[in-house]
């Protein structure tokens, strides 16, 4: 019997070299009004990134109005600021340039501007009333996948949790993907973000609602990410990996919102909501206990994301292809530089029973392959804090 399934991407992709100088022609295409209101954060705007777009669109006879106060693992009461001031602007369009965090910030204000209200009642799937202000987004990271995906993580201060909300209509109408915005992205940044694109792969591919569609999104994003990963983190101008990074960060973008991720994201946005720690290494920092845990309910999944990978599984059973995989994961997260557990600020184990059930709760646990309970997040946490 087939289980049904779908397959809706609302953004036009426009992907290139150098594209980022068609910001604004390619903005006028999605819509009439002359207002855009751009989002993005500090360091892009240092970057001379966002002034780019706003040259762009200003040519292209947009009025621009900057807002640039988004921070990492970002934050409701700035997007609920940015929805006012966005509304006072009467902004046609919300134009997202940063990362996973500022596109993130551009879908809530876009809802925020339309609907009003305070993020948190928003919470949850299809909770998004009817057609939002447009959001165009423009990533400067090979990570996040927000540029095509239906959903916004927001950090809701009052209660130190990340929420999601998740809905088709947040989904960006385009996506503008240009490598050379992250040429210049500093090395932590390159391999954080990156890891967070490998791993929508992997758990898109090994999660319970993975399907066609999002299997040859998958296993495409996996075989253009693994190998460019180490190259530009040792290497940040090889322009070559940067844009097999940028095509695979996107690839996986439709693959997790097609499918969804699993419990790697599920302690990572636990983590993160308590502690603020980067979305990418907190992810890092799970992926191979979790892909360890899972592999043993998805042995043959496991060994064919090992195959897309690019590792050598001749003779392996799909078993030892997989422990292969969760070892092969920790050998690059190190190489890569991506910290300890233990190393992070903050921790401190007695959090971690909160941080599992935390986990337990998140919407994206049950799609994780092996069913996975508070117990099983609560021991790989106390693993990653011990090794
Ligand atoms: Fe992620």
């Amino acid at each position: 019997m087939l289980n049904s399934y779908g397959f809706h991407l609302p953004t036009r992709i426009k992907i290139g070299t150098g594209i980022l100088k068609e910001a604004g022609k390619l903005a006028a295409e999605i819509t009439t009004g002359r207002r855009a209101f751009i989002v993005t954060d500090p360091g892009v705007k240092a970057a001379g990134i966002a002034g780019r777009v706003k040259s762009s669109l200003t040519d292209a006879g947009f009025d621009c109005y900057l807002y640039e106060e988004v921070k990492p693992n970002p934050k409701d009461k700035d997007c609920e600021r940015g929805g006012k001031e966005a509304r006072n602007f009467e902004a046609d369009l919300i134009v997202a340039v940063g990362g996973g965090s500022v596109i993130d910030s551009a879908k809530a204000i876009a809802l925020l501007q339309t609907f009003g209200g305070s993020l948190a009642a928003y919470e949850g799937r299809g909770t998004v009333p009817g057609a939002l202000t447009p959001v165009i987004a423009i990533p400067t990271t090979a990570g996040t996948g927000s540029e095509v995906t239906r959903s916004a993580v927001i950090n809701d201060t009052k209660r130190s949790i990340k929420i999601s909300v998740k809905d088709i209509k947040l989904t960006p109408k385009l996506a503008v993907v240009d490598p050379e915005t992250t040429y210049t992205l500093p090395v932590g940044l390159t391999a954080s973000t990156g890891m967070d694109a490998l791993i929508h792969a992997i758990e898109a591919y090994t999660c319970r609602k993975a399907n066609p569609f999002s299997d040859a999104m998958a296993l495409a994003a996996m075989e253009k990410l693994y190998p460019a990963l180490p190259v530009v983190v040792d290497n940040g101008s090889n322009k070559a990996a940067r844009t097999d990074m940028m095509i695979g960060s996107v690839m996986a973008g439709i693959a997790f919102s097609h499918a969804d991720v699993g419990a790697v994201h599920c302690l990572a946005e636990a983590v993160g909501g308590l502690y603020d720690t980067a979305h990418g290494i907190a992810n890092s920092i799970f992926l191979p206990s979790v892909t360890a845990f899972n592999a043993e309910a998805a042995p043959v999944r496991h060994a064919r994301a090992a195959s897309a990978c690019g590792l050598d599984i001749t003779n392996l059973r799909p078993e030892e292809a997989s422990r292969r995989l969760a070892q092969e994961l920790a050998h690059i997260s190190s190489e890569i530089g991506i910290p300890k557990f233990s190393e992070l600020e903050k921790i401190n184990p007695q959090d971690f029973e909160y941080l599992a059930e935390i986990s337990e709760q998140n919407g994206s646990s049950e799609s994780n392959c092996r069913s996975i309970r508070k117990n099983d997040y609560l021991k790989i946490l106390q693993d990653c804090y011990n090794n």
